[in-house]
């Protein structure tokens, strides 16, 4: 049952089956809360009028102790507000791990818009377009303060950083156009740094994707960005400069001069090409210059889906992501 259909209640939609469980969740809190604060309030109101002051009641203390009964106060409502930390946990656990095959789609704030980029190359500002059923993963960053993408029909937040990705995911159950917002402070146009999330039947979204499409994927548009920048020019193979070959490195784990390895995720790359005196590969002399204030959050975004999609070593990159 969606509790949003009561617009008493005064809830924004719930557009998919995780707002509404959480939904559910503040309810019943609500009630248990409710149910264990009531007590002790008719509690002391019937106290205050019993023992008022000129009453002639007995104040004295009272032989024997029921010790069933002062037990059962504390642990029923521990057992009780145990089933919500349960209960809570597991819906925060599904909130916080996206689906295997999950589409992906870009986020980056900056004072005071929101881009979007999806995986085909699209791209919009302070509207997304996402197909419903489907689960999205909105990997967020910043270009300048922190920002904080909220949709109240998912029940979803989080907080929009530079310098880390950040990511949050939803499946939309419910076609319709719901609201996005900025909510953190980030300056004086936050009021207006908001957006429509469209949720669409999937062949109106394969219609609107055709519609907004450009020549290029994500990957393709990073091949480019790859050249024009410099970076294959030493590490493709056959360059004439020794720099690790890129291919195959996404998604495993790189060797480090300090004799540790890391994971190659997109925070990985993103910090190597910003910042690639901060840890240095091991086998490689660190002769990479920093290309931190040159190449703008959303296309770091493109370069990294290419370097992506370089699948196996000696690969022959095509810039077409690997399936
Ligand atoms: Cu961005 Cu508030």
């Amino acid at each position: 049952m969606n509790l949003s259909q009561y617009p008493l209640l005064l809830w924004p939609p719930a557009a998919s089956a995780i707002a509404q469980e959480t939904d559910w969740l503040i309810l019943a809190w609500t009630a248990l809360a409710l149910l264990l604060v009531a007590p002790v309030f008719v509690g002391m109101t019937w106290f205050a009028f019993h023992f008022r002051a000129g009453r002639n009641v007995h104040r004295g203390v009272r032989e024997g102790r029921n010790h069933l009964l002062e037990v059962g106060w504390m642990v029923i409502p521990f057992v009780l507000t145990l089933i919500f930390f349960a209960w809570g946990a597991r819906v925060f656990d599904e909130d916080w791990h996206p689906p295997a095959g999950a589409t992906e789609i870009h986020a980056i704030g900056r004072q005071w818009m929101w881009k979007f980029q999806h995986p085909g190359g699209q791209s919009e500002i302070n509207d997304l377009h996402v197909p419903l059923g489907q689960p999205i993963v909105i990997s967020e960053i910043s270009q300048d303060v922190i920002h904080s993408l909220y949709i109240p029909a998912m029940r979803i937040q989080m907080e929009t950083l530079p310098d880390r990705y950040t990511r949050l995911w939803f499946k939309a159950d419910r076609p319709g156009v719901y609201r996005m917002f900025c909510s953190e402070y980030c300056g004086t146009d936050h009021s207006k740094m908001d957006g429509e999330l469209y949720v669409m039947k999937p062949a109106d979204y394969e219609a609107w994707l055709a519609h907004a499409g450009t020549a290029d994927s994500l990957a393709a548009e990073g091949k480019v960005l790859f050249s024009s920048y410099g970076c294959a020019g030493c590490h493709l193979p056959g360059a004439t400069v020794r720099a690790p070959s890129l291919a195959g490195v996404y998604g495993n784990p790189v060797p480090m001069a300090d004799g540790g390895t890391i994971v190659a995720d997109d925070s990985y790359i993103r910090d190597k090409i910003l910042d690639p005196d901060a840890r240095k590969v091991a086998g490689y002399k660190q002769i990479m210059p920093s290309f931190k204030g040159q190449i703008p959050e959303d296309r770091l975004v493109p370069l990294i889906a290419y370097i992506k999609s370089l699948g196996a070593p000696n690969a022959e990159p095509n810039g077409e992501p690997t399936p």
